[in-house]
């Protein structure tokens, strides 16, 4: 089965067609975040008219990308495409409707089943994607086991899920305040690293920092990180961040190099909480795989800490060293795409009538 996927929920305009929720047979992305790099975050009536300019040249590249690869004729492309996937929410209004008015006009038009698709439980599904001809055997590359805890890191989610299979979903805990994504862009504000968005920036600026050597010791708070539960908490990381700004800007010693420290125990902070938290639902449930989505799940220090605990993941109680399998997708599958909306619809599978799809921008993620 293909599905053509459409995203466009916050800054980017994105079109893919996914073969069996799996395979990509074409994936294309086009971002408005250099524009929003001025104003230090999304403005979104820009986002949306980026969008509007945008939208159909995507789809048309994707279209083009698989005639390519299936090596079809060009009048037969739109044939293969078997149903429409496209993200209702949770996202901002203006930019949702670029893509679910584009989706409903093509189910229309086509006469094509069309899914609505959440695109926070979306992020997960990253999991599955595999470009054709990048495994090194030829074989279908390996797809998760279950049991699986599935940690999205996003933006304006953090949000923890237990599948007992690939369909199933259920949540866990989340975010009480900020998301982790926030957490990063604002205090990459705070810290006046400029741009959007601010993860990156810190991922950035905390690599420059050697741990050796420091003298100056910044410590944060791991907020939530003993509660006992499976919540999440990180608007006081915030608050705390902005302190050590302020205390340094009045002691004239905001150096480059203290720059690097604080990004660097930033990103400690939020990099402990949520391996924390993600392992104690590990160890609860007993599960074989740890997947990891969304745009934070692209940080390298996130995925380091990981492999370490998972390598120290405690024995069973007969001894055996439980083996944990960690999933990370791509970088370029851990932030929004399209590709995921039509893997999550492949797995999902329910039409519903074109009439009754509604861009829906706080669409929960309790499921
Ligand atoms: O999933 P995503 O692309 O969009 C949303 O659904 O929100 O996630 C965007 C978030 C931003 O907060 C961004 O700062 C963060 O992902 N992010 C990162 C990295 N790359 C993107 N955070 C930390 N390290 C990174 N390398
Ligand atoms: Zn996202």
């Amino acid at each position: 089965m293909r599905i053509l996927g459409i995203e466009t929920s916050c800054d980017e305009t994105a079109a893919a067609i996914i073969e069996d929720g799996r395979k990509i047979l074409a994936n294309v992305l086009s971002s408005s975040s250099k524009i929003h790099e001025k104003t230090g975050g999304v403005i979104p009536e820009v986002a949306a008219r980026e969008q509007i300019k945008y939208m159909i040249p995507v789809l048309d590249e994707a279209l083009y990308q698989v005639t390519k690869n299936l090596e079809l004729r060009t009048e037969n492309k739109l044939d293969i495409i078997d149903a429409i996937a496209v993200t209702i929410g949770p996202g901002l209004i203006g930019s949702l409707l670029v893509g679910v008015e584009t989706a409903k006009t093509m189910a229309l038009v086509l006469n094509k089943p069309i899914i609505p698709v959440n695109h926070i439980l979306a992020h997960i599904y990253a999991n599955w994607l595999y470009t054709p001809g990048r495994s090194p055997s030829g074989h279908l590359p390996g797809a998760p086991s279950f049991p699986a805890i599935a940690l999205v890191v996003s933006g304006g989610h953090t949000e923890l899920f237990y599948m007992e299979d690939e369909k199933s979903l259920k949540w866990l805990g989340g975010t009480l305040d900020d998301a982790a994504g926030e957490a990063f862009d604002k205090t990459a504000r705070l810290m006046g690293l400029g741009g959007y968005p601010g993860g990156p920036a810190i991922a950035a600026e905390a690599a420059k920092f050697k741990v050796q050597s420091s003298k100056f010791k910044v410590k944060l708070p791991r907020p939530m990180i003993h509660s006992n539960d499976l919540n999440f908490s990180f608007s006081g990381l915030k608050t705390a961040v902005m302190r050590e700004v302020n205390k340094l800007k009045e002691m004239h010693e905001l150096t480059n190099a203290k720059m690097q420290e604080l990004a660097y125990e930033i990103q400690e902070a939020i990099t402990d909480v949520l391996v924390k938290k993600t392992i104690d639902a590990a160890n609860k449930y007993k599960v074989k795989s740890i997947l990891l989505g969304g745009g934070v799940a692209a940080n390298n220090r996130l995925t380091e800490k990981f492999q370490s605990q998972i390598t120290n993941y405690p024995a069973s109680p007969a001894g055996r060293q439980l083996p944990i399998i960690l999933h990370v997708p791509l970088p370029k599958l851990c932030t929004d795409n399209a590709a995921v909306i039509a893997s999550y619809a492949y797995f999902h599978n329910q039409p519903i009538p074109w009439q009754d799809i509604q861009a829906q921008p706080n669409l929960e993620v309790e499921v």
